[in-house]
Parts: C-alpha cells; structure tokens; sequence
C-alpha cells in the first residue's frame, strides 16, 4: 500500500459506529464529485488528469525543462497561490528545502510573484547579477497582481541583458488556453506557452504544467509522479466505501471531528522537506473548504522544530484541533549518531542509532502524548519519498477535498472570498473604475 491510513489514535474520539454512519453520505458525496453532478462541476478536470493529461503538452514541458537545464543558472518561477505553491511543494519534497544550495546539474530555482516585497525584489534581482537566468510565468487569469508585477521586473531584467530576441528564448508562460492579457502578450511576444486547463482550479493544478515544467527543470521524475497520481486516482475513484478507501477513511473521521468541535486540523511532518508541501495542502483545504461561515482551519507544524514552540498549545491549549501526521515509512536517507568516548553530553546511549529511528520515535511519543492530552491524531503513512508516493499523496488529498467539501455543503471549487481583498487594494492604489471604493475605504482609514 503506497499510501495507509492509520486510525489507531483517532479511536478514543470517535467510534467504528459514527464512521460507519457518517460513511453513507460520504458516498453520496463520493458519487456526487464523480459523476460530476456537484456544484462547481466545471472546474473537475483534476479528477481524471493522472490518466487523460495532454500527451503531446507533456512532452514539450520536458522538453522545454531540458533547454532550461542548458540554458541557465537560475531559474526564476513567478506566480501565487495555486500558480506557485505545488511546484515548490514537490521540488521541496523530493530534492530538499536547500535545494539551492546543493550540489547539483539542474539550475537554482526561485520563486517570485507570491508576494509584494519589495526587499525580495531586491533581492532576487542582485542574485540573478552575473548569472544565466530563465523565468517562467504561471497565472490562469494572466491578470493577477503580484506575478504581473514581478513578470514586469524579471521580463525588463532578461530584456536589458540578452536583448529581446534571445530574452524570448528564455521565457516561458503558463497561462489559459486562448483568453487573457498573458495569453496575448506572450502570443505577441513569441514566448513558448504551456496551459493551464479551464477546468482545473489553481490549487488543482500541481499535475499540470503549471507544477509539471518547474518541477521537470529540478530533474525530478515527472512520468513516476503522474503515475502514483494515476494509480490513487484508480483506487479512489472506483471504490465509495469507507471500510475499503483510505482516502474515504481520512473525510470521514475529520468530518465527524469537525462536528465534534474539532474545528482545526493540524498537518503534522517530522521532516522540514515537507514544509512547502503544508503549505500546497493548507491552500488546497483552506480556499476549498472555508466559506459560507463553515470549514475545518487548516494550519501545519513541522515536528520537532514546532514541539518546541507550539507543542504547549497543542497539548494543553484550547482543546478544539486535532493533527494529520504524513510519515514517510522509508526515507531515502540516514545518519548514525556519533560514538563519542568522553560521553560528557551523556548520549552514548544513541551512538550507532539512525537518526530516522529517533525522528520515528520522537513521533509515536509526540501522538501519544498529544492523544492523553486530547488532541485526536490521523496518521497518514507514506511508503517512500519518491515521486511515485508523492504522485499518490497529492492525489489522496485533492480526492478527500473534492468529497469532505461536498459533505460539508459548500462548493469546494470556488474561491468567492479571494477577491474582497484585491478590491480594496486597487481602489486604495488608484486603479481606474475604483474612484468612489477609493473615497469611502480612505475615509474608513482616516
Ligand atoms: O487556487 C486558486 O485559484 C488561486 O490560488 C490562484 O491560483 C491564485 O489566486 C493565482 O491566480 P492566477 O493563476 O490566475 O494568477
């Protein structure tokens, strides 16, 4: 089994009867996504792309990846949110968190356009002095702010330093099919395009070029990616019982959780690889789920970092969370504690032990003893780290939010609440149509 739900710490909290329960309408909801029926229907393209993904696109993102590899020292990826977060969640969990500093043949790659910074700006743009650089810009409405404005920096940068002619070598743009302001200019431009599908939601579309290309220039195995996403997609699909689907297991014990005022889920992993890989799945659960005043808040730890700043609270505090451990069975490294003959730190009794084992051991402490404490543990068991096991842990997640989303009632595929925010920026900033927006939020903030 690539992917194994253990409910072994959920059990003094909720029982097999209350599973079995809530399990009916977790088929209704199963079969709701699947026949496509659900509201938000338009946007479930997710649901079959490990199998159906464009053939003759995937190709050309690896080809494209190895003329990045050639061509440059820095790759910049610019885009937020959905457009940002998957394909640094996957480099991250695979290659590692350094994976700038490591060495290695594929160039570095930084992120940009998910945020506002100017000293990130800054920043990247003196790192990039000297170096070859390759930007790649990911937006499916070609209108968001933060890429557009960042976009405007790198495409200036890579102008002035190569001219326009081999600066359009080394930009690529992933954006919709046909329609926006990227979408035209890149077609003026004469840039490479990759899609994003209409039918694939930004936080859906890790398995498409908008992950696919960043995560094919960090050499990492995109075939075997798919394939694990292929094979969950498989076993997910097909089956609507919670007895047999882990994937069916994991909404109904978080759902019957959440009813229980369990209103925080906390996604636990003993491995800082995993950091970025919090983040893809806060994005995935927290635009999905949170709206209409209900959802479970999704918010992430990495153990032992955080047992050592939000352990008390979850151990002691306010007793409305519960946390989803990701462990990964076999790491695909190790490091033996030194034997040290003076022993003045008094840790000869670990010398020779692998720091897995410790890592392993410091986990199955922390679950008991946040259990005693009250805070019910879903562990998630992850084969390998390897793209095969990633491929079928992302593909385990968005299935569970599809389904746990329609259970609780909302439209998992919209995301009405983004925009309140990008209103009153523009008409703080003076965008043009926003002049009366502009006099009455200026007044509020007087
Ligand atoms: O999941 C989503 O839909 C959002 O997070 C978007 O991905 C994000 O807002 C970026 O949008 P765009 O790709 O249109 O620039």
């Amino acid at each position: 089994m690539t992917i194994n739900l253990n409910e072994k710490y959920v059990k003094s909290f909720v029982s097999d009867e209350e599973i079995n329960e809530i399990g009916k309408d977790i088929e209704q909801a199963h079969k709701t996504l699947v026949s496509r029926t659900g509201e938000g229907n338009a946007f479930l393209g997710w649901i079959d792309l490990p199998h159906n993904y464009d053939k003759e696109e995937f190709s050309r993102i690896k080809i494209a990846s190895e003329k990045i590899q050639k061509k440059c020292d820095i790759f910049v990826v610019i885009g937020i949110g959905g457009s940002y977060l998957g394909a640094r969640a996957v480099i991250e969990f695979i290659k590692s968190q350094k994976y700038n500093s490591l060495k290695k043949e594929t160039p570095d790659i930084y992120f940009a356009g998910c945020n506002l910074s100017a000293s990130e700006l800054v920043e990247l743009t003196s790192i990039c002095e000297g170096k070859d650089v390759c930007v790649c810009v990911i937006s499916k409405s070609g209108t968001t702010t933060e890429p557009a404005i960042a976009f405007r920096v790198l495409r200036g940068m890579l102008e002035s330093k190569y001219g326009k002619d081999e600066a359009k070598e080394r930009i690529f743009v992933i954006t919709d099919k046909s329609k926006g302001t990227l979408k035209k200019f890149a077609d003026e431009s004469g840039y490479e395009t990759f899609v994003v599908p209409d039918d694939v939601g930004g936080r859906f579309s890790v398995l498409t070029a908008v992950g696919l290309l960043p995560i094919a220039v960090a050499g990492i195995d995109i075939d075997s990616l798919m394939k694990g996403a292929a094979d969950a997609s498989t076993n997910y699909t097909s089956n609507t019982s919670v007895d047999k689907n882990d994937c069916m297991k994991y909404v109904a014990i978080r759902n019957l959780l959440y009813r229980k005022g369990k209103s925080t889920e906390i996604l636990v992993s003993y491995e800082p690889y995993a950091t970025m890989f919090n983040e893809w799945w806060k994005q995935l659960y927290g635009e999905s789920e949170g709206k209409d005043g209900k959802g479970i808040f999704p918010s992430s730890v990495i153990f032992s970092t955080d047992l050592h700043s939000l352990g008390q609270f979850i151990q002691d505090g306010s007793r409305n969370l519960f946390e989803t451990v990701v462990s990964v069975k076999n790491e695909n490294c190790s490091f033996e504690v030194p034997y040290d003959e003076a022993n003045i730190d008094g840790l000869n009794f670990l010398a020779g032990v692998d720091m897995n084992e410790i890592n392993k051991k410091a986990m199955k402490a922390t679950i008991l003893a946040h259990v005693d404490g009250g805070a019910p543990n879903i562990l998630i068991e992850v084969e390998n780290r390897d793209e095969y096991s990633l491929g079928y842990l992302i593909y385990f997640f968005e299935f569970a939010c599809g389904v746990s989303g329609y259970l609780l009632g909302v439209n998992p595929f919209n995301q009405p609440g983004v925009e309140e925010y990008k209103k009153n920026m523009f008409a703080l900033l003076g965008k043009p149509g926003y002049e009366e927006q502009k006099k009455q939020l200026e007044e509020r903030l007087k």
